[in-house]
């Protein structure tokens, strides 16, 4: 059952919410804002200690002063995380890499982190699925 509810927000706000269903196709404000919630309340339920499955994929210039090497020493870091890495070589500087990963929520997060923080690294997104199984 659908129950209605009214928002206040700034205009500004509003503007970059809208472009924002534009960007992504939705037919209304209402689904756009139910995805959002769902999205925000799978994410509290990474915090946990749940095992989970995930896909990051990073783009980086591999000109970037050493960041290939860094880019591999992170992951040698979590290589218990880590099921696979493929690197393409996207065009003359990017190169994209997309890591299977496997292992707590938390510390996959860590893992797409600490990428994602490394200077030169143009995009960085995790993807997570659980498999509703819990660690202890
Ligand atoms: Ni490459």
């Amino acid at each position: 059952m659908l129950k209605r509810f009214s928002i206040s927000l700034e205009e500004e706000l509003l503007t970059i919410f809208d472009e924002h269903i534009m960007a992504r196709s939705y037919t209304n404000r209402s689904e756009a804002i139910r995805d959002l919630i769902r999205k925000a309340f799978i994410k509290s339920e990474w915090q946990e200690d749940k095992l989970v499955m995930g896909v990051i994929s990073l783009v980086y210039d591999h000109h970037q002063h050493k960041l290939q090497e860094k880019v591999t020493l992170v992951q040698h870091d979590f290589h218990h995380q880590i099921v696979s890495t493929t690197h393409v070589h996207m065009d003359h500087d990017n190169c994209l890499e997309v890591i299977v990963v496997r292992g707590k929520a938390k510390e996959v997060q860590d893992l797409a982190n600490r990428l994602s923080a490394l200077r030169g690294v143009r995009d960085a997104n995790l993807a997570m699925s659980t498999t509703g199984e819990h660690l202890h």
